[in-house]
């Protein structure tokens, strides 16, 4: 109501702030490639601030990937994806802005970046233009952006969601995850690169490899409903892309034991790496510090995150300050 008000009130010395706030996103989670993930509680934030016409647009990078990510807004991923969204509304965004973005969520670990980027450019360029756009539509323009669904769907609608693509369209499902699960991820200070790591994959599998996956992925969700974490572990077993992408990890075979051994009830590869992630309902210090220490052991640094799923996905905060 205060917003609403606020708007009225309007005059021309009051700017307008939109703040869009982006969870992290695990894609896969061990049986489900290409069609699962889940939205973790670390988060990236897109600050946006009006500006008198005629100043242009210009981003700021704050936090990780300062040295690396273009400021150059034509080049870069969130101001792009706010163009997909102002030309899906068919308006155009207005023509000086002034961004600023935060980021937590580690780049190019496979901890959902990218999607952050895209996902929030998306929601910030409908909330410039007219906010037509829907939770299906933003999945719609970020899908294809993205090229898969499964790190874009839980940015937008939080939980843990499953996928698919339809056509042209994406369809999702999502499921809340409570915070009795913990997910502890851990991330080697080396980058996998999504394409390399796609490039590795076999171009078709055998019968009974396609067989072991989907009893895998229906117990992944159903273990999760029926909040059977003993049988957790069986649902993050694969044949489709662990056995090839860890062994783009070095040792990463050996950090995934020892998150066993410290008390995880299941341990895979975040998206399409370098990320680890396990599930874990307690000893969550315990898991991080042992994979931290065994990478360490082959003089690999690395550095964790303790975290629970986030439930709601992309948020929108709008503001109108003198
Ligand atoms: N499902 C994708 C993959 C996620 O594993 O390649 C990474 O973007």
């Amino acid at each position: 109501q205060c917003h609403t008000s606020q708007r009225i009130l309007r005059s021309k010395d009051m700017a307008k702030k939109i703040h869009v706030q982006i969870p992290a996103t695990s894609a896969n989670v061990g049986s489900g490639f290409d069609a699962i993930g889940i939205a973790l509680t670390l988060y990236n934030d897109i600050l946006y601030e009006e500006r008198r016409s005629g100043e242009g647009w210009s981003i700021t990078i704050k936090g990780l990937g300062v040295d690396s990510l273009p400021t150059e807004p034509e080049q870069n991923m969130v101001f792009q994806a706010m163009k997909r969204a102002a030309a899906y509304n068919g308006k155009d965004l207005p023509e000086s802005g002034y961004l600023t973005t935060v980021n937590r969520i580690p780049p190019a670990r496979g901890m959902g970046s990218s999607s952050a980027a895209i996902v929030g450019g998306i929601v910030l360029g409908n909330a410039l233009t007219g906010n037509k756009m829907g939770k299906d539509d933003i999945l719609d323009v970020a899908n294809a952006m993205e090229g898969h669904p499964d790190n874009v769907a839980p940015a937008i609608y939080g939980g843990l969601t499953t996928s698919i693509t339809i056509g042209e369209k994406a369809a999702t499902n999502s499921i809340p995850i409570d915070d009795t699960l913990s997910f502890i991820t851990v991330s080697p200070d080396f980058e996998v690169s999504t394409e390399e790591a796609r490039q590795i994959l076999p171009k078709t599998i055998a019968y009974d490899e396609a067989v072991f996956n989907v009893g895998r992925v229906s117990f992944l969700i159903s273990s999760l409903l029926e909040k059977r974490y003993d049988t957790l572990v069986y649902g993050l077993q694969d044949k489709l892309h662990m056995p090839y992408r860890i062994q783009l990890i070095p040792n990463g075979a050996k950090v995934l034991d020892a998150a066993m051994e410290a008390g995880a009830l299941g341990a895979t590869i975040s998206g399409s790496g370098s990320t680890l992630i396990d599930f874990a309902p307690s000893h969550e210090r315990d898991i991080e510090e042992a994979m931290i220490s065994t990478f360490a052991e082959y003089d690999t640094k690395s550095f964790g995150h303790i975290l629970k799923a986030d439930n709601n996905g992309v948020r929108v905060i709008e503001s109108e300050v003198e």
